[in-house]
């Protein structure tokens, strides 16, 4: 606490106002021990990352344009100068540097048991804001609005399709439709810019309230017994010991030369590597496009590539929910009262087994380049949604209305009145519809469609048979 006679008349009249001396003296003169790990630190580095990404995300506000016909067109602009391409960079660094922060600091917090009583809150407001985190990656990841984000973000909002009964309403409500479209980008782009921060920012302040008011976990649990009660936090006068000093200025110092390197790193990676921006995201074209999700979605697309399918939906849906619940309720499942890493061999095998087979699937997942097999991608009933482009584009040059073999593929309705052989398409069967058999080229006396052309690509073919399976119904 600052001794009242060095305080300025200003500082009485603000104090007097907010009592901010007392909040400033918990903050800034609790005693902190002089080996404190800086792994400690783990969880400011997340919020100085977090800081990060709000400024140069509302400095990328100023320029971006939340329209489908807009979005890529301001993007590319901005990577046209030199300050755009920069902070736009730093904001892509400064993320995927939140993750692997949140990360971090999740660990280190069940390493030294800090999770525990009292301190449930803490890590239940953690693990919530470790969500957050990971949705506004998510959210992100489509406001480019280049291929990559359009056709990863067709393949991520998929995934609540594996919830049963009520997975097709989920994707829509997150589509906002069947389809990923201008709709989409404005729900994503709210989603981000306001809704997922605000809360994270909600959940922040509660969270930073909480490690005041409770103490760091490492430091209150070496502090002699019954030190709590006879002084107050601030309390500088009368230190447990030598081998203690305040947190300010000592602490802080060390923050800021964290900060600092934090800094110096994320700006040498975005002057090296600029975020990239592939082509604008085209609905039509995903053609020979493997969409290749976050990089910290690879673990779980791995999995799904290494289950059979009648697993699909238990790797999708019931094991990340699981592990959610399980997480949250970490500090009432393992409520003992010890601390030391050694005597908890439990917790901490189990947490080292799902990181190290995290960190290997993420691992394979990248080396295998294309985490997502493309039928898996296409066997995405929304993907049906867009039969009719593909006849357009392939089919109805030559199958116009009234065209050659009497076929007018330019509509679903054209499509599904068939042609001289009747009937092309057997809703439900996919095998048994002609259709299918004139693009794989095995339909008795018809040749290979489209006619002498290079045939469709095989995501394509699978595209169409889903339909037919979906029971060929239009949108
Ligand atoms: C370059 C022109 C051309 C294109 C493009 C084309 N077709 Fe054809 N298609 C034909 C011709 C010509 C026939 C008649 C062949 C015959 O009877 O020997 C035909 C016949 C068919 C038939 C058999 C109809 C029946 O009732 O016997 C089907 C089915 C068909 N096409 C599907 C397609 C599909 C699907 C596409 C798009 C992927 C496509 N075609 C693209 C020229 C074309």
């Amino acid at each position: 606490m600052l001794p009242s006679g060095e305080q300025g008349e200003l500082t009485r009249w603000f104090h007097d106002r907010t009592g901010f001396n007392e909040m400033t003296a918990v903050a800034l003169y609790h005693p902190v021990p002089r080996r404190s790990s800086i792994a400690d630190l783990l969880g400011m580095f997340t919020l100085m990352a977090f800081v990060n990404e709000i400024i140069t995300g509302v400095i990328l506000l100023f320029f971006y344009h939340p329209t489908a016909s807009g979005a890529w067109q301001s993007v590319h602009a901005l990577e046209a100068s030199t300050f755009g391409r920069f902070v736009r960079a730093l904001h892509f660094w400064g993320a995927n540097a939140m993750i692997v922060l949140v990360g971090a600091h999740l660990l280190r917090v069940i390493y030294v048991a800090a999770y525990k009583r009292p301190r449930e809150l803490q890590w239940i407001s953690g693990v919530l804001m470790l969500t957050l985190t990971i949705g506004l990656g998510f959210t992100g990841y489509l406001l480019p609005w280049d291929q990559q984000a359009y056709w990863a973000t067709m393949v991520g909002t998929s995934i609540p399709r594996y919830v049963p009964q009520l997975g097709h309403y989920l994707v829509r409500l997150l589509r906002g439709g069947e389809w990923i479209t201008g709709a989409t980008l404005s729900r994503f782009y709210a989603l981000h810019v306001f809704v997922f921060p605000a809360l994270l920012a909600l959940l922040l302040g509660g969270h930073i309230y909480l490690v005041l008011a409770n103490g760091q976990s490492t430091v209150e649990r070496e502090l002699p017994r019954g030190y709590r009660r006879n002084h107050k936090l601030g309390d500088t006068g009368d230190f447990p010991g030598p081998e203690y000093r305040p947190f300010w200025p000592y602490t802080v110092a060390q923050m800021l030369g964290g900060c600092l390197v934090l800094l110096a790193i994320l700006t040498w990676l975005a002057l090296h590597y600029p975020a990239p921006l592939l082509g604008p995201a085209d609905p039509l074209n995903k053609a020979n496009y493997n969409p290749l999700p976050i990089w910290y979605f690879f673990w779980l697309y791995q999995l799904l590539k290494l289950t059979p399918p009648a697993l699909d939906s238990v790797v999708m849906i019931f094991l990340p929910l699981v592990g959610g619940v399980l997480l949250l309720a970490l500090p009432f499942l393992d409520t003992s009262t010890v601390f030391q890493p050694r005597k908890r061999p439990v917790a901490l095998s189990v947490t080292g087994a799902v990181t190290v087979a995290v960190l290997l699937l993420t691992y394979t997942g990248y080396i295998s380049g294309a985490p997502l097999p493309p039928a898996k991608a296409v066997a995405n009933p929304t993907f049906t949604a867009n039969i009719e482009p593909i006849f357009q584009a392939d089919c109805a040059p030559c199958h116009m209305t009234e065209g050659i073999a009497n076929l007018s593929l330019g509509s679903y309705a054209g499509v599904l009145k068939g042609g001289f052989s009747g009937r092309i398409v057997k809703p439900g069967d996919p095998g048994a519809s002609l259709l299918i058999q004139a693009l794989e080229g095995t339909a008795k006396g018809i040749p290979q469609m489209p006619f002498g052309k290079t045939p469709l690509p095989k995501g394509d073919i699978q595209t169409i048979s889903n339909w037919i399976q979906q029971g060929a119904k239009n949108n």
